[in-house]
């Protein structure tokens, strides 16, 4: 097995194994490689490496840099990391994460941080520290590794690019943005995504019951989305201030 740093040829394949290994993954929304995507996008994944067994790449980790809200930096978010299912339990895993926390080390930061199964991670020397948290999740699966002496006190924030909108989130978008109305939309309540999507503040209540989107909550979970969005609310309150498109609208 070999670990290496990832090369341009490598990146549909990433995204493959990546997809590949969090398919059944019960906490995961399948976004995962979008995540990677959006990263590398943003100049903002750091470390990308692979495991290469026979010339095949069948392992991926990622590590991005956080913020703190201590001010704190040098800090880093590990994750995603997957191997392929065929290749599990084979210390592939375990390799990317000791070399990936080997080059962090090297670079001089000062610690990194998680979400993920605390039972798969403590064996690297992630724990929780109460003093450090990841707003909105379960502080259990929240751990993290200081690799100087001190801990950081106060919230860490993943990079943009973990923000990502489910699949069925994006479904549900879809159709609202379609049904677009400046006067506000009907939605369905009993929809996990809209409800998600209500939480989000993407959707937000109006006082006759109907929601109405906002783009800027959206661009913040998708900038395709959220540049959609924006162009049908403009292109609706233009239909809604003329009269002659507002009659035949009604
Ligand atoms: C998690 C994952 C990256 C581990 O890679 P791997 O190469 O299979 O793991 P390793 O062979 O290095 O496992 C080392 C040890 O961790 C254990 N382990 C593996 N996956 C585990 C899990 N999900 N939970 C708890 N322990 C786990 C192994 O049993 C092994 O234990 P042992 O030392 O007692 O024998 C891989 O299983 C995977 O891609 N899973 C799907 C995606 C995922 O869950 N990513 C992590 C999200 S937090």
């Amino acid at each position: 097995m070999i670990i290496r740093s990832e090369k341009p040829s490598d990146i549909e394949t990433i995204a493959e194994v990546t997809k590949v290994a969090f398919e059944h993954h019960s906490f995961s929304h399948q976004t995962e490689h979008f995540i990677i995507r959006d990263l590398r996008d943003a100049v903002a994944l750091t470390i990308s490496l692979v495991a290469e067994v026979d010339g095949q790449v069948v392992g991926h980790i990622a590590f991005s840099p956080v913020m703190i809200s201590d001010g704190t930096t040098n800090w880093y978010g590990l994750g995603p990391v997957s191997v392929l299912p065929d290749y599990q339990g084979c210390r592939i895993g375990t390799a990317l994460v000791n070399r990936g926390l080997t080059l962090l080390n090297s670079m001089g930061s000062k610690g990194c941080a998680l979400v993920g199964l605390p039972t798969y991670y403590y064996r690297f020397g992630f724990t929780h520290h109460p003093q450090l948290i990841h707003e909105g999740i379960p502080q259990e699966v929240f751990v993290a590794k200081s690799l100087v002496e001190r801990v950081p006190s106060g919230t860490v924030e993943f990079h943009q690019a973990f923000k990502q909108l489910s699949i069925i989130e994006k479904d549900a978008i879809t159709d609202v943005i379609i049904d677009y109305d400046i006067a506000g939309m009907s939605v369905d309540l009993a929809n996990p995504a809209i409800e998600s999507l209500i939480e989000k503040e993407i959707l937000t209540k109006m006082p006759d019951g109907k929601f109405m989107m906002r783009p800027s909550a959206l661009a913040e979970y998708d900038s395709y989305f959220g540049q959609v969005s924006q162009f049908r609310a403009t292109e609706m309150s233009r239909v809604h201030k003329n009269p002659i498109m507002a009659t035949i609208k009604s």
